[in-house]
């Protein structure tokens, strides 16, 4: 049964109308500074019409009766949470499943969250965070998809569609919010919420591409970052959410403001108190305010003011009420969390957790084929303060609610070989400066066949307002890996280090002393099971590094995608574009990641030579394992356009392709690239194709010195 809209509109009061543009967080969870609380009667009253922050569809369902049986209006409620990286089961974060690159992975994992998140009754969430990230001191690195545009517009759509589903109104769909509109990433100095200053086209070309592609596969809502552009705070960015997201994209979903964010545009210094800051909110484009309460107190004052008008008002309400309607709401507020999840359901959601996790970690390094362990090996140490901490291992965003069981390191180790003596110590804390456990941790070594050292960063150390201005190993880390990798050298027996992050941690040191370097990120409710799969090669390491690895900080920000000097790096002239103290080359170059195999590409063909803008390229290169395992490979194709009316940056990525390839084996691995993306923003920012020659570049990551180079002819 369709709702009928414009009778509710009709019907509602200002202060009605205005609780449907308010989201409050509940009073079953976590508070919040301005109208968390006891809600229950504002959402009799309907002058709270959307909650945030809740779990249990028992506590969801019963908030929908408040509002669908004992409110005037009767309007069910709209409920929000941030599931970032799965709600009961929990995936890898964003980051670390940035690296899996395999689209169809990617909407798995938001497709099974979605169900999860539904069974709690809940109908929206705040994900996919799509904030291109190029300075790791940024804590939310984390929770996005990594450095490059072109990626992240892959992983927009594939979230977008997991998430959503097909149809928006089924018991197991969420609304997907898009976030956070934009820019975000580039905060001075990767310091959380401070202020971003960048160029029009890096705008254009790095930050709004994702967007643009969540629009494009019809994401319901979308929120507006913490940040000002360049002293447009983005909550009140009238020209990017108005004329540009609503205009010109046509985005017809609902914007939802960031928490307290409409309150915090005084602190921004350009409201004076907030009816001010709810005027220029609204006038922007933003439909619900989460948690500053301005709506409902500025906006009446606004209207009597004239700063606003009533017609905007009701738009937002219809954008609000559509999306109730589109998720069934209307028909039905109990539909999400009515069944409950079958065991089996679970069950299957767990190995793809511990699935998608052996495929989310990178083996930065693996120095003679330390790993695979072989299963048979007799007496393992695993030491290190991430070893068995199991509230760690998922990383940001784990904590709605559902505690676990994670597997660590060690529990994982312990269930994949039962026969192997394992003996383990933490060594030190996290980040504490107590060494007294180190001795202990070196004698443990003695008698081992191979050390397991796992380091890293505690789960708090990245995500929202987590910005490290050191992204080194914390605490007695560093002491503790120095004193272990001179007891593995004096036994001679391997070290393989396992490092957890939410970013790319500076540690060259451990690049250089370690057998085995592998980054886990956080990977989830499965970890330690994942880890051990890829240490005993029982699942083959596949996943490639989404954002450059730097070597040391003073190279941050630091990213494939940037143009060209007119002095480009020579060892032999002094005046060129480097560094006197480190090489301009970062430790891991974005896409590197190693597998069990070992792959070199030869014959790396582009068809047809010569292209106008409508057809589409096909390019072959030949594969060759030479290992003696199969290699789960990832195939990358750049592009590179040496002359052109605007310096291109010196590689794109374009595309890429997987490839399960056989020991001692050649497989020719194609893809495909349309001609109309080698199109870019001209001198004057406006769309152009320029004829010229435009190298086609594939291999493995994004190292220059590792890829094959053909041409295409571009013609008008
Ligand atoms: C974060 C958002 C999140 C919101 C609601 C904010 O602090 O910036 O990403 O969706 O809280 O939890």
């Amino acid at each position: 049964m369709r709702t009928d809209i414009d009778q509710l509109l009709t019907d509602m009061t200002l202060a009605e109308k205005l609780g449907q543009l308010t989201m409050a967080a509940s009073s079953y969870a976590v508070t919040g500074p301005v109208i968390a609380g006891d809600s229950t009667q504002a959402i009799k009253d309907g002058t709270i019409g959307n909650l945030l922050n809740m779990i249990g569809a028992g506590p969801t369902h019963e908030m929908q009766r408040l509002a669908v049986e004992e409110s005037r209006m009767r309007i069910p409620l709209l409920i929000g949470l941030d599931v970032i990286h799965g709600h009961r089961t929990l995936f890898p974060i964003p980051l670390a499943e940035a690296s899996v690159f395999d689209a169809a992975m990617w909407e798995l994992t938001a497709r099974e969250a979605a169900k999860e998140t539904a069974a709690d009754g809940l109908a929206l969430t705040f994900a996919p965070m799509l904030d291109v990230s190029r300075d790791p001191r940024w804590g939310r690195t984390a929770e996005g998809p990594g450095e490059d545009p072109w990626l992240c517009t892959q992983i927009a759509r594939a979230k977008v569609r997991g998430f959503q589903g097909g149809n928006l109104a089924s018991e197991d769909a969420v609304a997907a919010c898009a976030k956070h509109f934009c820019a975000y990433g580039p905060v001075t100095a990767g310091r959380e919420y401070a202020s971003v200053d960048i160029s029009e086209r890096t705008l254009r070309e790095v930050h709004l591409p994702a967007f643009v592609a969540a629009v494009d596969a019809g994401v319901a809502s979308m929120m507006p970052a913490f940040t000002d552009l360049a002293g447009i705070p983005m909550t009140a960015h009238r020209p990017l959410l108005n004329d540009y997201l609503r205009g010109k994209l046509g985005f017809d979903g609902v914007l939802i403001s960031d928490y307290n964010a409409i309150g915090e545009l005084l602190k921004h210094g350009v409201a004076a108190d907030l009816v001010d800051a709810a005027a220029l909110a609204l006038n922007a484009g933003v439909d619900i305010d989460m948690m500053s309460d301005a709506y409902r107190r500025g906006l009446p004052i606004a209207l009597e003011r004239g700063l606003v008008r009533m017609e905007q008002i009701d738009a937002s309400v219809r954008r609000v009420l559509q999306l109730k309607e589109r998720l069934g709401l209307f028909d039905d507020p109990y539909r999400r969390g009515a069944r409950r999840e079958t065991a089996e359901a679970l069950e299957k959601r767990r190995r793809l957790a511990r699935n998608v996790a052996a495929r989310s970690l990178v083996l930065l390094k693996n120095r003679n084929d330390t790993l695979p362990l072989a299963a048979s090996v007799p007496r393992l140490c695993v030491l290190g303060p991430l070893a068995d901490a199991q509230a760690e291992m998922c990383g940001p965003w784990a904590a709605a609610g559902y505690e676990g069981p994670h597997v660590t390191v060690l529990g994982g180790l312990q269930n994949a070989l039962p026969n192997t003596k394992i003996r383990y110590t933490a060594g030190v804390a996290i980040a504490d400066g107590d060494r007294g456990g180190i001795a202990h941790a070196v004698d443990l070594c003695e008698g081992a066949d191979a050390v397991v050292l796992c380091l890293g960063e505690a789960h708090n150390m990245s995500g929202e307002a987590a910005s490290r201005a050191y992204p080194e190993l914390p605490g007695q880390q560093g002491a503790l890996a120095e004193a272990v990798f001179e007891k593995t050298c004096a036994l001679k027996i391997p070290l393989i280090v396992i490092l957890f992050s939410g970013r790319p941690l500076i540690v060259p040191w451990l690049d250089e002393k370690a057998d085995a370097l592998i980054a886990a990120w956080f990977l989830g409710s499965e970890a330690g099971n994942a880890i051990a799969d890829v240490l005993i090669g029982r699942a083959s390491p596949s996943g490639r590094t989404a954002i450059t690895w730097p070597r040391a900080l003073g190279q941050v920000p630091i990213f494939f995608g940037e143009r060209p000097s007119g002095r480009p790096a020579s060892s032999k002239d002094y005046f060129t574009s480097k560094f006197l103290d480190v090489p301009n080359e970062p430790l891991y170059p974005f896409g590197h990641g190693l597998t069990y195999g070992r792959c070199t590409y030869a014959n790396l063909r582009a068809e047809p030579a010569s292209v106008t803008e409508n057809d589409t390229i096909t390019v072959r290169v030949d594969v060759t394992n030479s290992g003696a395992r199969a290699a789960d490979e990832t195939v990358f194709l750049f592009t590179r356009d040496p002359v052109a009316s605007v310096a291109r940056p010196l590689l794109e990525l374009k595309g890429f392709a997987r490839a399960m390839v056989p020991a001692a084996a050649t497989q020719t691995v194609e893809l495909t690239l349309k001609a109309s993306e080698l199109r870019f923003l001209g001198p004057d920012l406006a769309q152009v194709f320029e004829p010229g020659t435009v190298e086609i570049l594939v291999g493995p990551c994004a190292d220059r010195a590792q890829l094959l180079s053909t041409s295409v002819r571009l013609q008008a």
